[in-house]
């Protein structure tokens, strides 16, 4: 390799993402949730998108129990959500609105859409793995604008 860690996180910042927050719940039935900007779209017929869990994170384990996840969209007016669910927290939902799917995952009320899926295959990818899941309902919310990650940062457009 002609590239070290620090050069191919740069090499990736380039790519602007939106971000979510991956939710769920636990085997004590406790809404659990992540902030990831690793979301994709895979397929459309069947409708499949994918997102990638570092393991040594402390949800990848019960994320793989569960199986059943929405994939809240955030707009601008939720990166307090973004920061929270990226931030080691005893409990992440204090304080935090929500309601529930049709597949008893946290939806937040402000999120630009919603994607409520289950697991449809598991990927080992090195330190990471992937949750490729089926998608069982959508919800688009509201029109307001996207929350971007960019080189480490949150720009917005003009
Ligand atoms: C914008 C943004 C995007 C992120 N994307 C991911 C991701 O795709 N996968 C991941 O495992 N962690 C990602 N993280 C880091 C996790 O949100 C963070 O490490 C979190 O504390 C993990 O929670 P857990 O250890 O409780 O599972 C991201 C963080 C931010 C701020």
């Amino acid at each position: 390799m002609t590239f070290d860690a620090r050069e191919f996180r740069d090499a990736l910042g380039c790519f602007a993402t939106g971000v979510s927050v991956i939710t769920s719940y636990n085997q004590q039935n406790e809404p659990m949730g992540v902030t990831v900007n690793s979301f994709s779209s895979v397929s459309i017929d069947p409708p499949l998108i994918l997102f990638s869990l570092a393991h040594n994170g402390n949800h990848c384990q019960e994320f793989k129990v569960s199986g059943k996840f929405s994939v809240n969209v955030l707009s601008t007016k939720q990166k307090e959500l973004c920061d929270r669910f990226a931030t080691p927290l005893e409990d992440r939902f204090n304080g935090v609105d929500y309601e529930l799917g049709e597949n008893g995952t946290p939806i937040f009320e402000e999120s630009l859409s919603v994607i409520e899926c289950e697991n449809f295959a598991l990927q080992e990818a090195g330190d990471h793995l992937v949750f490729i899941c089926r998608v069982t309902n959508v919800h688009s919310k509201t029109e307001e604008k996207p929350l971007l990650f960019y080189k480490g940062g949150f720009p917005t457009l003009s």
